[in-house]
């Protein structure tokens, strides 16, 4: 068999190997410094170390690889995505960006280069556990602050605490940092999106990410007796809560390139008989124009208020993330490009909707994305898969692309 496709069955079978280290039975959920996760080091750590890579863990859990055969200079180019998953995830979502990273090592077969390559997995990009995504990419840019540390996991544990319990140092956290003369980061990541399939092609050129802002609001009514309180006497915080979820839709279909997602509800005191007292649901707001995001979630979280005031609730929200739409590097960009043309694949250029680790690191040192194609569009859904053909073309395109860094750094 031709070895880019033996290397992407093998990049397949890895990314189900990992699918199968899961906080739950049946399913593939793995959060931040989870138990799995763990499993999850073991499993790459050994790829890696078979590859010819020099292998540790940073302060805030991040498995880093070093491949640096025959490198005099100390300039390094970073391959990475994320570990983490949502809720009953797919095997691909920044799994395969990792994977691939170590397959392209591999592939090098111990050829010296003129730098040295470090993949990296981040430890936690969803959002999971802590309400707050890119902690492992943010301290690799050293934005990690105390508030951060400070953070409470729903089980009381904080961020700092959470380092300690998986065997790591927060005070080690400082030296996650990438060192000043990166050559750039390269991430490879599954579409999660429909449009290449539509094109019938297998990758695309990330130009840009569009921004995030998160929410955690909270509608506060009465808890109070369900069969005994009549109708018009109640404040019901679910039927607030939801009417709002309805404006929300309602609001973001009007807005050409506007998402908002409220994706996780939580009612106290959760009983049949009892009217809800208060509601917790997360708010999830991008667009490609940070001015149009950051409008729309203001005028989305003052309805809330609107219908609250309206039904005798009280509602309070708290920012979970602003992140800015991120643009990637025009020159970074132009390699991949020509790469792609060498792989024999056509160019394509397209803006993510999703959220990825190379927008928290575009900020600090040249970054690009190439995307894979997802059959039916699919993603966070344990139904997310990938071609083979597709993850063969990824890796021609990521050897001709480090191919390019060298022939620039001669
Ligand atoms: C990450 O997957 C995101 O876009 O939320
Ligand atoms: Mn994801
Ligand atoms: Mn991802």
């Amino acid at each position: 068999m031709d070895r880019l496709l033996a290397a992407a069955h093998e990049a397949i079978a890895r990314c189900r190997s990992i699918a199968e280290c899961t906080e739950e039975p049946g399913f593939t959920t793995r959060s931040f410094l989870s138990e799995p996760m763990q499993q999850v080091h073991g499993l790459l750590a050994g790829w890696m170390q078979h590859a010819g890579m020099d292998v540790c863990t940073d302060g805030v859990g991040n498995i880093r690889g070093c491949y640096k055969k025959g490198v005099k200079s100390d300039r390094r180019l970073f391959i990475g995505s994320h570990l983490d998953t949502v809720p009953r995830a797919g095997a691909y979502d920044g799994v395969l960006g990792v994977v691939l990273g170590v397959s392209l090592i591999q592939l090098l077969d111990h050829r010296p280069l003129n730098f040295a390559i470090e993949v990296i997995g981040f430890s936690e990009e969803e959002g999971l556990r802590f309400g707050s995504p890119f902690i492992g990419s943010r301290a690799f840019v050293g934005a990690i602050d105390d508030e951060l540390l400070d953070r409470c996991d729903p089980k009381g544990i904080s961020v700092r605490n959470a380092i300690h319990e998986f065997g790591l140092d927060t005070s080690r956290i400082l030296e996650a940092r990438a060192q000043q003369n990166a050559l750039g980061y390269v991430e490879f990541h599954i579409e999660q999106g429909p449009v290449l399939e539509a094109l019938g092609h297998r990758l695309a050129i990330v130009e840009a990410i569009v921004g995030q802002g998160r929410f955690l609001t909270t509608f506060t009514g009465k808890a109070n007796h369900a069969g005994t309180t009549p109708m018009h006497l109640r404040h019901d915080a679910l039927v607030g809560a939801a009417e709002w979820i309805t404006a929300v839709e309602a609001r973001s279909r009007r807005v050409p390139g506007l998402v908002a997602t409220v994706g996780c509800v939580s009612v106290e005191p959760g009983a049949a008989n009892v009217i809800p007292g208060s509601v917790a649901a997360t708010l999830d707001v991008r667009h490609a124009e940070d001015s149009i995001r950051k409008a729309e979630a203001s005028a989305l979280l003052n309805d809330a208020e609107s219908i609250s005031t309206r039904r005798g609730l009280s509602f309070r929200w708290e920012a979970r993330l602003d992140q800015p739409a991120a643009a990637m590097d025009p020159s970074l960009m132009q390699v991949l490009e020509q790469a792609v043309i060498e792989a024999g694949e056509p160019v394509n250029r397209m803006v993510s909707g999703a959220g990825h680790d190379a927008m928290i690191i575009a900020g600090y040192m040249p970054s690009a994305m190439l995307f894979i194609r997802s059959p039916g569009g699919v993603s966070h859904h344990a139904s997310e898969t990938v071609l083979v053909d597709d993850v063969a073309a990824a890796l021609k395109v990521g050897l001709r692309f480090i191919e390019g860094i060298e022939a620039r750094h001669e």
